[in-house]
């Protein structure tokens, strides 16, 4: 049985990470559309790194939670059966265990040199301005997917999304595409579809099963069941 997840911010809530669009989504007072932007970036750099500089040590303090630990369990379970395609930034599903993971919109942990192109982890807050390990200039920024910018792996996601038996959608809004559509995708090729989410979504009318509660209760619950 394959199975592809999808997750959003919903499912780090209960480690303490903010969502993006609950409680007014504001981050460090910034709107997210306000600072993820190239032109964001182009127009007043320090402001969008001290703001990702923020979100990677707020990060840096949360813990996985029993959501992200039931998809590691699933994962040891499944293998290569199983495909966590996530949105979020933040390493949870990784310190969980999770080893199969698609971050379709960028790492925190990852800077990318906007001289060279090389990906290093981020050796320090980029405020800083730190030398590219590869070629030395001081020209990083986070390696994370913008307002604007083309999401990572999208190939490999529709390849898995038109192959898959079971798709999951974990703690999102629904609010941003192409992500909003993968249920689409997967339920013209013949997946089964299950929404778990705290509340409805904007796309909870396109799943097959909808399940409304906390990520740290559902998700265990429903990846005890799939095994
Ligand atoms: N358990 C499960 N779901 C939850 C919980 C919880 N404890 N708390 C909140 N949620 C749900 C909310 O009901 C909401 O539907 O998680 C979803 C969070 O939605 P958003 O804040 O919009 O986050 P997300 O869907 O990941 O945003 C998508 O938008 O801002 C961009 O790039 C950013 O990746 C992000 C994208």
């Amino acid at each position: 049985m394959k199975v592809v997840v999808l997750t959003g911010a919903g499912i780090s809530a209960e480690s303490g990470v903010p969502t993006f669009r609950d409680a007014g989504g504001l981050w460090e007072g910034h709107r997210v559309e306000d600072v993820a932007t190239p032109e964001a970036f182009a127009r007043d750099s320090d402001t969008v790194q001290r703001f990702y500089d923020a979100r990677r040590h707020a990060v840096a303090l949360a813990e996985p939670n029993p959501a992200h630990d039931a998809l590691a369990g699933l994962e040891r379970a499944l293998g290569d059966d199983l495909l966590v395609v996530t949105q979020n930034i933040d390493g949870l599903h990784e310190r969980a265990g999770s080893q199969r993971v698609l971050h379709m919109h960028g790492e925190l942990s990852v800077a990318r040199c906007t001289a060279c192109g090389a990906r290093s982890p981020v050796p320090g807050d980029l405020i800083d301005r730190p030398a590219c390990p590869a070629c030395g200039e001081r020209m990083l920024r986070p390696d994370v997917v913008w307002f604007g910018e083309m999401p990572y792996g999208l190939d490999e996601i529709e390849q898995a999304l038109a192959s898959c038996d079971v798709f999951a959608a974990i703690g999102t809004s629904g609010a941003v595409y192409p992500a909003a559509g993968f249920v689409v995708t997967a339920a013209e090729h013949g997946a089964r579809t299950i929404e778990l989410n705290l509340a409805a979504s904007e796309i909870t009318p396109l799943f097959d099963e909808v399940r409304h509660g906390p990520a740290s209760i559902v998700v265990p619950d429903w990846c005890d069941e799939l095994r």
